[in-house]
């Protein structure tokens, strides 16, 4: 049954929201103002399919890609680029709200850069029984085949020819892949996933598509098939050599422009904590002013930050492997810090944000991709008398529903 609806407001994951009686109802591909005519989502109550709009909005502009709206990468495509920095905006302001926190939320700052430096190519065997490489369909396990993504960077221009290669040469096994790619200094750092253990004929046929695609390194689940040129990347002064699927921002611009916020704001501190460090995109820059300690649960990626902090001319960086979920550095040890950064997971740093609270570290640096664990940690930190000075939302994931965070806090 066709219904008529008419949408009040853009929701945190870019969908059109209707407000009824019955609640809100959710239309993908919707904009505020519009009139539409939409149908049920089958398991889905709360759910419409748009079929037609019916009176657009006037910020309704093309969308850059033919796979909008199929593809479940991109969220708002459709919306002019005002509003869209606006909505990324409410996503941080509203976050804070939520929470019962004031504070100064500056404009989104742009960090799309030359695009996206990774990218997680699906490859499934379709409901016609043929192989299709490409991303995640929205709200379904199905894969959209695609030939071009037009928000990754020009480096990955042949990741996809890539993963069609590795998902032929593994054809015998039949089995769903996950094939990430990321673009590094050196070429291509291709990952891969869900084949489980492979026969010497299947490394060997892999080992071929790495040496005709020029892939600098391919691995397994971590495990070397074949190497060319081991992965690096530059992080400041510092170059870094890449553990296979280590976390990294999304762009290189992405990554320098929240690297220059922490920096920044750790200006003139003597010493500096990085909670969570990764393989140092924060602190190998933090080092060129100030000691720094570096804390994560990822061996390989300190054993990485740990080569590159030998680079000439940086301050010393001293690692620590530590479960900072169960784990949290005391505000004891916290203490000595004259200024502390923390960028952690989708799910925040509940128990790091407790200790940081009880501390006395007169700076804090809360670097964050999820406005709701960001505005709940803040609050803890809030409560135990610090003062959001700045919240500067950084847009990394363009057209997507995510936004980072860097905010600074004072006691
Ligand atoms: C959002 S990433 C940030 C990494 C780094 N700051 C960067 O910008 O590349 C979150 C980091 O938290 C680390 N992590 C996840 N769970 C952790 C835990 N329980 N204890 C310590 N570190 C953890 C991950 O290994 C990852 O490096």
């Amino acid at each position: 049954m066709v219904e008529r609806l008419v949408i009040d407001r853009l929701g945190h994951r870019g969908d059109g929201i209707a407000g009824g009686a019955a609640g809100a109802i959710y239309v993908s591909g919707a904009l505020p103002g519009e009139t539409v005519e939409v149908e049920a989502v089958a398991g889905h109550p709360d759910r419409r399919h748009l079929i037609r709009v019916e009176v657009p909005s006037a910020e309704r502009i093309a969308p850059i890609c033919p796979h909008f709206g199929v593809c479940g990468g991109c969220a708002v495509q459709h919306l002019r680029a005002e509003s869209y920095r606006a909505w990324k905006r409410d996503l941080v302001v509203e976050a804070l709200r939520q929470a019962g926190l004031e504070a100064p939320v500056a404009a989104v700052l742009d960090a799309h850069g030359g695009g996206r430096r990774r990218a997680v190519f699906h490859v499934r065997r379709s409901t016609h029984n043929v192989v299709e490489v490409g991303f995640a369909a929205a709200r379904s396990h199905h894969v959209v085949a695609i030939d071009h993504c037009p928000i990754l960077t020009s480096k990955l221009d042949g990741a996809l020819k890539t993963a069609w290669a590795i998902a032929d040469a593994l054809a015998p096994l039949d089995k769903p892949l996950d094939i990430q790619v990321t673009a590094t200094d050196v070429g291509l750092d291709v990952d891969l996933r869900g084949s489980g253990p492979l026969t010497a004929l299947l490394v060997a046929a892999l080992a071929s598509v790495a040496q005709r695609h020029d892939v600098a390194r391919l691995t397994r689940h971590g495990e070397l098939i074949a190497l060319r040129r081991a992965p690096t990347l530059r992080m400041g002064k510092a170059t870094v050599p890449l553990p296979p699927a280590a976390f990294l921002q999304a762009t290189a611009l992405g990554e320098a422009e929240l690297a220059r916020l922490v920096v920044s704001a750790c200006a003139g501190a003597g010493t500096v904590a990085d909670l969570f460090a990764g393989i140092g995109p924060f602190a190998l820059r933090l080092a060129e002013h100030a000691p720094v300690h570096a804390v994560d649960n990822d061996e390989a990626a300190l054993r990485a930050l740990e080569r590159a902090a030998a680079t000439p001319g940086l301050k010393p960086i001293g690692v620590e492997r530590r479960d900072l979920f169960r784990r949290p550095l005391r505000a004891a040890e916290l203490d000595g810090f004259e200024a502390v950064v923390f960028d952690p997971p989708r799910q925040g740093a509940l128990a790091q944000a407790r200790e940081l609270a009880l501390s006395d570290v007169p700076r804090v640096i809360a670097v964050s991709c999820n406005p709701g664990t960001f505005a709940r940690d803040a609050g803890e930190l809030v409560g135990g008398g610090y003062r959001l000075i700045a919240v500067t939302p950084v847009d990394q994931f363009r057209y997507a529903a995510h936004v980072e965070i860097v905010a600074r806090l004072e006691k």
